[in-house]
């Protein structure tokens, strides 16, 4: 549970059971990544306290509530942050993963019905993108929820509830990279990782990472990464040393960090006439974009990227499957695994940047 300013702490939590359309999951696995941060730092949008956080989990059904029919007890399942009811106008439009039900449209702090399955010490307690997978036990409406290969590991497919997806798919959906192609990737976290191994997959032939934690670097090369560079290290801006090492500038920039200054480097690094800039980290809430619209006019394309523009109900399945056929390797990803109980280290290592991907196991 969460307040603000504090650290996370473990309590006795109540978990009712699914109403109709819900379903109650046992979490095995939860990573964290950049987004639970700005949750606990009190920057994600429209949070209510106290909450239990967590998006990025995988478990086993416990029990349905009626009518649900999309997952049974024993099934093993990604909770999805993104939700795909299938009904909406958005889930019927195929060029967008935006589902109606998303946080952003509406809130997702209590149930559908605006009621919590949590209590503690008689208190209610608020859900978290209605997933909530930093608890043993979870409820989620069945939009949020999609059956898994039986064979997953869950401490490893847990990546594809968020982090993986993400990143992969602003490459490969997105931006969809063309083969001999230039890329480069601002922040080397599990998100900008995933776009890099997204690039690599996509055979474009040059990938400059950028950050400014050289620590990141060989894991980043190990995934396709051809150079990578700080910003720290440079007297001119970071966008004019990556058009000078392009000639003309990127095809490709991915900001993976949730900043509006790298952001705007992302977008004037790119070849004016053909360049394609994708804005994959969350800026922080109320923040204003500032840059010469004369760049557009070219040709120049700037393109926001959620969940790696994946319908995640109907692609999830199919990615961990292509895991297990060992077609993507996110795993490379994973540098800790602790116990549930040492939460609290895993974001202070997230914070020192000693850690790429966190899983907590039960
Ligand atoms: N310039 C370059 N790199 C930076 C800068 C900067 N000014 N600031 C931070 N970085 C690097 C960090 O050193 C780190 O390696 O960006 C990386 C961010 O990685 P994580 O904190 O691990 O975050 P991640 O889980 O990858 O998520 C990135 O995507 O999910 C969205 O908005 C969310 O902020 C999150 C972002
Ligand atoms: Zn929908």
């Amino acid at each position: 549970m969460k307040t603000i300013g504090k650290s996370l702490s473990i309590e006795e939590v109540e978990v009712a059971p699914p109403k109709a359309r819900e379903v109650r999951v046992k979490i095995v696995a939860t990573g964290i990544c950049g987004t639970d941060d700005h949750v606990l730092k009190g920057s994600f949008p429209n949070v209510d306290f106290p909450v239990i956080p967590g998006h990025e989990g995988a478990g086993i059904v416990e029990s349905v509530g009626e009518g649900v029919t999309c997952v049974k007890p024993g099934d093993k399942v990604i909770p999805l942050c993104l939700p795909q009811c299938g009904e909406c106008s958005f889930c019927l439009n195929p060029n967008t993963n935006c589902c109606l039900q998303t946080h952003l449209y509406q809130s997702q702090n209590l149930m559908p019905d605006k009621t919590s399955r949590f209590t503690c010490k008689g208190k209610q307690v608020y859900h978290f993108l209605w997933i909530s997978t930093f608890s043993e036990y979870t409820v989620m409406p069945d939009s949020t929820v999609v059956r898994i290969d039986d064979a997953a590991p869950l401490d490893k497919v847990c990546l594809f509830g968020c982090g993986f997806p993400t990143g992969y798919g602003a490459a490969v959906n997105t931006a969809k990279v063309a083969p001999g192609s230039t890329c480069a990737v601002f922040g080397l976290g599990g998100v900008g990782l995933s776009v890099i191994m997204g690039c690599e997959a996509s055979g474009a032939s040059q990938i400059i990472g950028i950050d400014i934690n050289k620590d990141k670097f060989a894991t980043a090369k190990d995934l396709g990464a051809t150079e990578c560079i700080n910003p720290q290290d440079f007297e001119k801006p970071i966008q004019e040393v990556l058009v000078e090492m392009t000639g003309h500038g990127v095809d490709y920039a991915f900001e993976a960090i949730g900043r509006v200054d790298t952001l705007t480097a992302a977008l004037a690094s790119c070849h004016r006439g053909s360049g394609v800039c994708v804005m994959v980290g969350e800026p922080p809430p109320g923040s204003q974009l500032s840059f010469d619209p004369m760049m557009l006019f070219t040709g120049l394309t700037l393109k926001g990227s959620i969940l790696g523009g994946w319908k995640m109900k109907d692609s999830i399945p199919k990615l961990v499957t292509g895991y297990l056929q060992k077609k993507f390797k996110p795993d490379v990803l994973i540098t800790h695994n602790l116990p549930f109980s040492e939460i609290n280290e895993g974001f202070e290592l997230l914070r020192a940047g000693k850690s790429i991907k966190n899983i907590f196991i039960d």
